[in-house]
């Protein structure tokens, strides 16, 4: 049985939050620790659920890690493994464990990892993934579940990836790191977290370049060293507060947030209605007037997350007036939709489009977290909703956000968890 987090809504936030390192950072980082021979130490790991579960990965492979969650630090070391296959009850539990396959194949030429299957939130697809591994001289074979990767040695190529995918291009940056000569990546992502990866690789002595920019340029070496990394600060949990203060009409203050990588949060929050204040590792953010109607179409960075989507679709149910949002990344990231029509919200779906018509008040509901960021969605609903909402299969929440109803609480909301 999974917890209940249970709240009364109507008090504005009030106060100061840590946002706690990025999991999209963290889950690749972690994979790539593979590469390497010698011991690799991380910071600001925080003990995500997801994060558990790579080690766990990490685990079956035979890699030995430590990890003390009172100091977010993971100690790496893969020098010994004793396999090179990610099994179905860990992939099917995290889909990033997909990751693996591109750091086993470049260091051992062989991996086989399970076939990570459909997700709550649309097909998610791996033919990039497998495009760049077998461009790159990878054999690859489908079949009981599993994918089964084999490259006696793999050589550097030009890859072209016909969508910006986040995993594609980390799994294929990872498979270049070792492989003989320079592979491109061409309509790379341009994430934060793949800048982040970038430079995790360069500080174990890889050679990756453009990371940020369309075309990345990983020229091979034959090993990596030990290194230390601290991961970058996450921008869905600080952009996530930073709609709570938002839809609760509050003030808050986000501590460990780049502001460069809140960019498009920032617009849309200042032309929902918000003052926002950017120093240079916090933002202050505001909302005293009404939240105003607003259009959003979520993109690849440095568009519009597709990560925050369902909490800004949250706020914009309070808001005067009608915006239409429209989900580009994913083609069935509207789960919420229906447990926020639970609390009152009208929201109709046209295909890839929400159209939100505001109101002037939501009200507590029992709902149900569908996915992770559908879980953070319900709660920011619930914090501005008249009377109590009671929001189930929580552990969907627990995947990506670090003690997140303690924070929330602390910035002054009525809100418990209970198992
Ligand atoms: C990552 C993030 C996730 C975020 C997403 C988009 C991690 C651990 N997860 O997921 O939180 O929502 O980026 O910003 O970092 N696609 C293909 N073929 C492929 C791979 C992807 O068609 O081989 C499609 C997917 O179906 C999807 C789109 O590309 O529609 C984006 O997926 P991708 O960028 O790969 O997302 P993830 O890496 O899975």
């Amino acid at each position: 049985m999974s917890a209940l987090i249970s709240i009364t809504g109507g008090t504005p936030l009030q106060g100061r939050v840590r946002t706690e390192g990025a999991k999209n950072s963290c889950l690749p980082i972690i994979a790539a620790t593979l590469l390497c021979e010698e011991q690799v130490v991380l910071h600001d790991i925080p003990a995500l659920e997801d994060v558990l579960t790579m080690c766990q990965v990490l685990n079956f492979l035979g890699v030995e890690t430590e990890y003390t969650p009172e100091e977010k630090k993971l100690t790496v070391f893969a020098g010994s493994m004793s396999s090179v296959e990610a099994p179905y009850a860990l992939v099917r539990k995290m889909r990033a464990s997909f990751l693996v396959i591109g750091p086993l194949l470049a260091r051992f030429g062989r991996a086989r990892v399970s076939l990570p299957g459909g997700c709550a939130i649309g097909i998610r697809p791996i033919d990039l993934h497998l495009k760049g591994l077998k461009a790159m001289g990878a054999e690859v074979i489908i079949g009981h579940g599993f994918i089964e990767t084999v490259a006696d040695k793999l050589h550097g190529e030009r890859i072209y990836l016909d969508f910006p995918s986040v995993g594609a291009t980390e799994n294929i940056m990872m498979a270049a790191v070792l492989a003989e000569g320079i592979t491109t990546i061409e309509n790379a992502a341009e994430e934060p977290e793949v800048v982040d990866l970038a430079r995790f690789i360069n500080a174990m002595g890889g050679r990756v370049v453009g990371a940020g920019t369309d075309t990345i340029r990983i020229h091979g070496v034959t090993s990596l060293h030990s290194a230390e990394h601290t991961v970058i600060p996450d921008r869905i949990e600080a952009g996530t507060f930073m709609v709570a203060a938002a839809i609760t009409g509050g003030e808050i203050t986000v501590e460990n947030v780049i502001p460069a990588h809140m960019v498009p949060l920032i617009a849309k929050l200042k032309e929902a209605g918000c003052d926002v204040i950017e120093e240079e590792a916090l933002i202050h953010i505001r909302r005293n007037g009404p939240v105003r109607a607003v259009d959003i179409k979520t993109l690849p960075y440095p568009g519009f997350p597709t990560d925050l989507q369902s909490q800004m679709m949250a706020l914009l149910t309070l808001a005067k007036g009608t915006s239409v949002i429209t989900e580009s990344v994913f083609e069935n990231r509207f789960m919420h939709v229906d447990e926020l029509r639970r609390m009152g919200a009208q929201i109709k779906i046209e295909g890839h489009c929400a159209v939100v018509a505001g109101r002037d008040k939501i009200f507590g509901a029992p709902v149900k977290a569908t996915d992770l960021r559908a879980g953070a969605a319900l709660t920011l609903a619930g914090l501005a909703a008249q009377g109590c909402t009671e929001i189930g299969a929580v552990h969907h929440i627990d995947r990506g956000y670090w003690h997140f109803t303690e924070k929330i609480a602390a910035l002054g909301a009525q809100i418990s968890r209970c198992e």
